[in-house]
């Protein structure tokens, strides 16, 4: 087939002469001979960087549009099919982890020493990413009393912190979800009626636990307390202030606003309108559970491959991987939206002028 561009090699296109020289054994370097594993163990950390770099191609994408003043349907429509091909290659990241896994732990230790003090803690790509999404440095525990930058080079330095002084999703989405029309709407009470239905199913689980016959004193006072923190949580969704006190404290990221307007998406999430926006909030929380899926499976492989000593790169290993599996989340706050959740028989109706007007309001001009 003859086109008006030159002719193009596939080995070039790819630029595999020099992609099939990156990988290079330090035992072979050495000792004169290769440890027949380090091959594996090299091409799965480069396979993860190469699709680290397509991850973060998606994600800059995303922040540009949702960075633009207007931000219309069907730009919202392209993220959450860029974020959703995300989701896509975390799977394959998560599911890489059993090739790894062929190799075994004595294979390991014939190259392991060579490898000190690196470590995939350096990774910066996977920092670049953590940071795009909105992982705070204040929410990160500390490694060795020192910032998760210190290990790396100035120049990777350099590129992370560039990332964490933009916008990141975690700020983008809030700031979306704030310009939603949803709470206040031409005199529509949403959340009159919602906050009813609310009080009635709190009465109601009051009543169930004072009455209940089956429960032992004990049973009943912790279900009490229980309830009492179940109050809490709506109370906050009422009121500003009890909101704006957690965000102070670090046990809410979205703004007030945000939280009721992602509240409202998925009580009404059948309306045509609003599966797209639905769409976009379920697609950043998978992201974020994939992301403790991996950093889980990546903390029992490492237990697994080195037990309880330390890893190449310093830290106390199994459990430093642990914790910030556990803590290392950015979308928790949609993902704790399911606490607000009532029965759709309770919903108050729509008002038909709302839906109407639902497709012209995310934008940043009032
Ligand atoms: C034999 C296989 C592996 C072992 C024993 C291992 C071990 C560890 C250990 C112990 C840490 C904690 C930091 C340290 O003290 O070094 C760590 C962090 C990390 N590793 Fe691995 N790792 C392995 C494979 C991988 C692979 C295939 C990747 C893919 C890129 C990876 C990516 C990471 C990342 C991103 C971190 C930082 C996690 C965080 O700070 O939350 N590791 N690894």
């Amino acid at each position: 087939m003859k086109t008006k561009y030159p002719p193009v090699y596939y080995g070039d296109y790819l630029g595999l002469d020099k992609l099939l020289s990156c990988q290079r054994p330090k035992s072979e370097e050495y000792e004169g001979k290769i440890a027949h594993d380090e091959m594996l163990f090299i091409i799965v950390h480069q396979a993860y960087e190469l699709w680290f770099r397509q991850i973060l191609h998606e994600l800059s994408s995303v922040q540009t549009i949702f960075g633009q003043e207007y931000v219309n349907e069907k730009m919202v429509g392209i993220c959450v099919a860029r974020l959703r091909r995300v989701t896509e290659i975390q799977k394959l990241l998560v599911d890489q982890l059993h090739i790894i896994e062929t190799m075994t732990p004595l294979d390991f230790l014939d190259f392991r020493d060579f490898l000190l003090p690196a470590s995939g803690f350096q990774s910066y790509q996977f920092r670049q990413i953590e940071n795009k999404l909105g992982l705070e440095p204040g929410d990160r525990k500390l490694f060795e009393n020192s910032s998760y930058a210190a290990r790396l080079s100035k120049e990777h330095r350099n590129l992370i912190s560039e990332d964490e002084n933009q916008p990141s999703m975690l700020q983008l989405v809030n700031g979306w979800l704030e310009r939603t029309p949803f709470i206040e709407f031409n005199g529509f009470n949403f959340w009159q009626s919602y906050r009813a239905s609310v009080d009635t199913m709190l009465e109601n689980d009051l009543d169930i636990i004072k009455t209940n016959p089956n429960l032992l004193p004990e049973e009943r006072e912790r279900e009490l307390t229980q309830f009492k923190s179940t109050r809490e949580h709506f109370e906050a969704i009422f009121g500003k202030s009890k909101h704006d006190e957690l965000v102070k404290k670090g046990l809410r990221k979205l703004s007030h606003k945000a939280t009721q307007a992602a509240l409202l998406i998925n009580l009404y999430r059948d309306e045509p309108i609003l599966h797209l926006p639905f769409g976009l909030l379920t697609v950043l929380i998978d992201i974020d559970e994939l992301m403790t899926t991996w950093r889980s499976r990546h903390a029992l492989m490492v237990q697994r491959m080195i037990g309880t000593k330390i890893g190449t790169g310093g830290s106390s290993g199994h459990h430093y991987l642990k914790v910030t599996a556990s803590s290392h989340k950015v979308f928790e706050d949609l993902t704790n939206i399911s606490t607000f959740l009532i029965p759709r028989k309770n919903l108050p109706e729509l008002p038909e002028d709302f839906i109407k007007s639902l497709g012209f309001y995310h934008t940043r001009k009032k």
